[in-house]
């Protein structure tokens, strides 16, 4: 999808035009990928825009940070207030928000820890992801996810977005929608960048922390829904056989919200439609964000953006 330039980038504290945002060539980043990002939501709603979970995007964003001995400099409320800034400058909404820091121009070699960290939030009008309402049909990727204490799947940090690259265009080249990834024991991941949920006999079931997925703050989400909405959970590693019998496998994250996945390997999950339970998890989560039910959990921040039109369902 083509990327539409907005006006202003937040950049260590100040609003910059979009065109001066660049970076030299030897950036410590450009080379070794230590970079760690956030992707985020603002969405529209019947009295304005507002961004979701903005807090716990941008505690993920620090912990990050921690984990790649990167520290940011801002205070998650100074950082929530530069996002909060940014929308509002640029009025655009519904948007993609996009925080990102890396280490920068300053000493050549793998320790990135005398080069300096740049923190930046960019936003941008974005739409669907995996485009449709018939669901999507995806693979096993013959990659794996990166195993335990290797590339920490609990830091977002862009190198590992190099796995997610080979898995998508794997799923790509073969004619699916996207890739589902194991992890080194051969039990279910996630997908490139996405969480997977499945539902066999009534119980949902998402796979666990330790499963070398990302922390999904979607799939937080849907888990704090679904135990609300009395959908008996399971957390636990989940082989990869499930996918093909199971009742209802679908999707979450940032981007491609809560989306059902048709078909797995090209076998049809159920009967290809999105199932009771995914349906009920779907609107529930589509009620709040875009503001038709009560956000009972506090998860959205109001901005100062008009809007034309809510967006999802
Ligand atoms: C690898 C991966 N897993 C899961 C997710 C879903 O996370 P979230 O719901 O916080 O967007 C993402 C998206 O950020 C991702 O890139």
């Amino acid at each position: 999808m083509p990327l539409q330039p907005t006006k202003n980038i937040w950049h260590n504290g100040n609003l910059i035009p979009w065109e001066n945002a660049t970076i030299h060539v030897m950036s410590h980043v450009v080379h070794y990928g230590s970079s760690i990002f956030e992707g985020i939501r603002c969405y529209a709603q019947p009295e304005g825009a507002a961004i979701f979970r903005l807090e716990e995007h941008m505690q993920r964003f620090i912990d990050s940070g921690v984990i790649y001995r990167m520290p940011l400099g801002l205070s998650l409320q100074q950082l929530n207030q530069a996002v909060i800034d940014l929308v509002d400058a640029n009025g655009v909404a519904p948007c993609y928000i996009r925080p990102v820091a890396f280490r920068g121009y300053g000493e050549v070699g793998v320790n990135p820890i005398n080069s300096p960290v740049e923190v930046y939030v960019i936003n941008y009008p974005w739409g669907k992801y995996v485009p449709g309402n018939t669901g999507a049909n995806v693979c096993i990727s013959s990659w794996n996810r990166n195993a335990p204490n290797t590339m920490p799947a609990m830091a977002k940090a862009g190198g590992n977005y190099l796995n997610s690259q080979l898995i998508r265009m794997e799923a790509h080249i073969n004619g699916y929608d996207e890739g589902i990834a194991l992890d080194v024991n051969g039990t279910i991941s996630e997908g490139s960048g996405e969480n997977l949920f499945i539902v066999k006999g009534g119980i949902l079931y998402t796979t666990p922390l330790t499963s070398s997925v990302l922390n999904g703050i979607t799939r937080n989400s849907v888990l704090t829904l679904a135990r609300d909405l009395g959908i008996p959970v399971v957390e636990q590693a989940l082989p990869r056989e499930l996918l093909y019998v199971c009742d209802e496998a679908f999707f979450t994250g940032t981007a491609v919200e809560v989306t059902h996945i048709h078909s797995v390997d090209r076998i049809v999950i159920g009967d290809g439609n999105a199932g009771p339970v995914t349906t009920a998890l779907h609107d529930e989560f589509f009620g709040i964000v875009n503001g038709t039910r009560k956000d009972r959990y506090n998860w959205l921040t109001p901005v100062n953006v008009k809007v034309a039109e809510p967006v999802g369902v």
